[in-house]
């Protein structure tokens, strides 16, 4: 069973390119979950990490463009909050490719939670900016 699953109702924003960026999210960290708790090659765990890790920062940069361009004016607290978890994961990966740590369970429950606080508080807040 999938990690996470993206519903409508739980995280669509109404905005079409973060839905689209939110499951492409989805579906590496659900692919991570499944190869770091399957037993997979250590290299196959570290790619898909380095995946998931690139699609979240180019993300995260493309909503604040959009805030940006918007004069939306939730951006900093945003991004602080997208600043917090892409140092996290940085450090995660540094430790992971030192074979200082591995990609465990709570490694992705604690992912899943962020998104399932991040999207519904901070990316619906931006909805009616971005649509203006
Ligand atoms: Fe979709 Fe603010 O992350």
């Amino acid at each position: 069973m999938s990690l996470i699953t993206w519903t409508q109702e739980q995280f669509g924003t109404n905005v079409g390119f973060a839905d689209n960026e939110h499951k492409d999210i989805f579906a590496s960290l659900n692919k991570l979950y499944d190869l770091a708790t399957g037993g997979a090659d250590r290299s196959e765990i570290g790619a898909e990490l380095d995946n998931l890790i690139n699609i979240v920062v180019e993300h995260f940069a493309h909503e604040e463009r959009e805030m940006e361009a918007k004069g939306f004016g939730g951006l900093a607290a945003h991004k602080a909050e997208h600043d917090a978890l892409v140092s996290t994961c940085a450090d995660l990966q540094a430790k992971f490719k030192a074979g200082q740590a591995d990609v465990t369970e709570e490694t992705g429950a604690m992912v899943k939670s962020w998104l399932e606080n991040h999207i519904p508080t901070f990316d619906f807040a931006y909805s009616d900016a971005l649509n203006s």
